[in-house]
């Protein structure tokens, strides 16, 4: 699976420790996947393109770069909202577009409820946020969802991946890069990531 990238780095997998843990209450976590998505967007915009441009400095003029790529960041409602601080902390130039889906308890399959995006998202890279990757279910309609409306760039961050989805989701998008910094073991009979975290949303709004 070539489109999957795994982020190894020793900070984000002493974070993640802390992060599993049953006992970090809500404001760590909040604190932690702060942190974790902080340096994984870092490394997940590595080839945005730049574009060369002249700044005057108190002593000359100095040939620099900016960013030629404009992003739309798109959260997947509700868990990814604890990461699109970090975000705003690197691109503070970044539109959102939210993306809405729930969790049916019944079937442990996620419905599509809601969608707000800029009116450029088509000219924009769009990286969907999501902490954990689990079927690869919401994922796969996240990309189609944004594809139909003609969205040609996108990448996918994730904090926590199952192997499953994983391979689910490379099947039908082989060209969407997925950025994970953990494969873990496998999904249980619930969809829940083993060993995982637990409901991340749940863990990032105290519920
Ligand atoms: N969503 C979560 O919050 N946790 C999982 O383990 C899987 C999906």
């Amino acid at each position: 699976m070539k489109n999957i990238k795994l982020i190894s780095h020793p900070l984000i997998e002493h974070k993640l420790a802390i992060l599993r843990d049953e006992r970090t209450p809500p404001f760590q976590f909040r604190m932690l996947i702060d942190e974790i998505s902080y340096l994984m967007m870092f490394e997940a915009t590595r080839d945005l393109a730049l574009r060369e441009v002249s700044v005057k400095t108190p002593v000359t003029t100095a040939n620099a770069k900016k960013l030629a790529t404009k992003v739309m960041i798109c959260p997947i409602l509700r868990a990814a909202l604890g990461m699109l601080d970090s975000v705003f902390k690197l691109m503070p130039d970044a539109s959102v577009g939210f993306l809405g889906f729930q969790r049916n308890e019944k079937t442990a399959q996620a419905e599509f409820f809601y969608a707000k995006l800029p009116p450029d998202a088509t000219a924009r890279t769009a990286i969907i946020i999501d902490p954990m990757f689990a079927t690869g279910g919401t994922a796969i309609d996240a990309v189609k969802f944004l594809k139909d409306r003609g969205v040609s760039e996108i990448k996918f961050i994730s904090i926590i991946a199952a192997p499953e989805g994983l391979r689910r989701f490379s099947d039908v998008y082989p060209d969407v890069e997925v950025y994970t910094a953990a494969i873990d073991e496998r999904l249980n009979e619930q969809n829940y990531i083993v060993p995982g975290l637990g409901d991340a949303g749940d863990r990032v709004f105290n519920t």
